[in-house]
């Protein structure tokens, strides 16, 4: 090593190899089907840790106000890594699904309650993400079991330092939600003097397009006219949470709305991102569970859930809720409310 900190490393020692080919278990003796059913474990987790690193690095983006805007591609960059390692990811449960029913059931009770269920990198990308408690199967604190586990000496008391301390910061969703409340909406600023009275004549108006349209759609049937009106119920209810109107909603639907404007092009990218990368999740959840299905059918499993159900459960997850609502109420180019303020985008045609 010379004097600055530099190296001449062989590739070995880089990667820090021999420490790692040394983690499998074999000194336990274990079989070829359980080795790679244990690769298969560390290489997810690996993944998992360069996933905490890139939504942490987006989460510190977004929460700062305002957000610097070069630093938007960067949030976008990251992003689309992390979308690439679900897919990836989920592209390797086809591995494990070479291990039979029976191969996995010869070494599966060595495994006594040792579970995916206690990853604790994956509750906390959970948790950095925003995924609430509420939301969850049954309403579980999955930090619950940590604090058990560490009470019992099975978990250091670090792990469980570390989620609590991540789930006092701003989560994803939430830096972003507040980031997308800022954003101009019929080229009125967030917080400007009208602000306020511009929004509401925003959302009057696209809720009246909207009404017009279910309107329209309600005339074949009685049935059509019931689903219209919850339909139109849905919009008000989301625009107007409680009879207010919720200002990142409206700049959400905004976004989504007004997509071509030059302005607009990176929000609407990172909105395209996040939603990518929340879909790669709920897929990657799925095959977890198709996989689980094929390979043990139906029994608990070895961390005490109902097994296939619970993971088909946790496939319904999601945090970006607003994100995916949004969609339920656009309209089409022509039937959205008239520009405003078009120079504002950028953009020097009102359409
Ligand atoms: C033969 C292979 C596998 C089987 C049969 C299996 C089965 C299960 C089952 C039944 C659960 C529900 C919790 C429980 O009661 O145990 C679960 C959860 C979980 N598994 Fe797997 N799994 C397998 C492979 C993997 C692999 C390779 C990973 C990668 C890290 C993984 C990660 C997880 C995670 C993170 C959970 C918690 C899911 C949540 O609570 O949202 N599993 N698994």
């Amino acid at each position: 090593m010379d004097e600055g900190g530099n190296r001449n490393w062989t590739y070995s020692e880089y990667l820090n190899l021999r420490q790692l080919l040394e983690l499998q278990g074999e000194d336990r003796g274990i079989s070829s089907d359980e080795m790679h059913f244990i690769i298969v474990h560390q290489t997810f987790e690996l993944w998992f840790k360069q996933i905490i690193r890139e939504l942490t690095e987006v989460r510190d983006i977004l929460c700062q106000v305002p957000v610097p805007e070069d630093q938007i591609p960067v949030a976008v960059d990251h992003l689309g890594r992390t979308t690439e390692i679900f897919r990836l990811m989920a592209s390797q449960w086809t591995v494990l699904e070479t291990l039979t029913p029976q191969g996995f059931l010869s070494f599966r009770d060595g495994l006594g309650t040792a579970s995916g269920f206690e990853s604790y990198q994956m509750r906390e990308f959970e948790i950095l993400l925003g995924l609430e408690n509420s939301e969850r199967f049954g309403g579980i604190d999955p930090l619950d079991s940590f604090r058990k586990m560490v009470d019992n000496g099975e978990a250091k008391k670090e792990i469980l330092e570390r989620l609590e301390s991540v789930k006092d910061l701003p989560s994803l969703v939430e830096s972003l939600m507040k980031w997308i409340e800022r954003t101009p909406i019929m080229g009125s600023l967030f917080g400007s003097e009208d602000d306020q009275e511009v929004v509401s004549d925003y959302i009057d108006s696209h809720l009246r397009a909207h009404r017009e349209i279910c309107n329209l759609a309600s005339k074949s049937s009685e049935m059509m006219a019931a689903r219209m009106n919850a339909a139109h119920d849905g919009a008000i209810s989301f625009l107007k949470p409680d009879g207010e109107i919720s200002r990142s909603r409206a700049g959400l639907l905004f976004i989504e709305s007004y997509r071509e404007l030059p302005l607009l092009t990176w929000p609407r990218k990172l909105v395209d991102a996040i939603v990518e990368l929340e879909e790669s999740m709920v897929k990657w959840r799925h095959s977890h569970a198709r996989m689980v299905e094929r390979i043990m059918g139906r029994r608990i499993g070895t961390g005490g859930t109902s097994g296939v159900d619970y993971l088909d459960a946790t496939s319904q997850y999601r945090v970006f809720k607003d994100l995916w609502s949004v969609r339920t109420i656009l309209l089409k180019p022509d039937s959205r409310p008239e520009l405003v303020n078009s120079d504002f985008y950028g953009y020097n045609s009102s359409k």
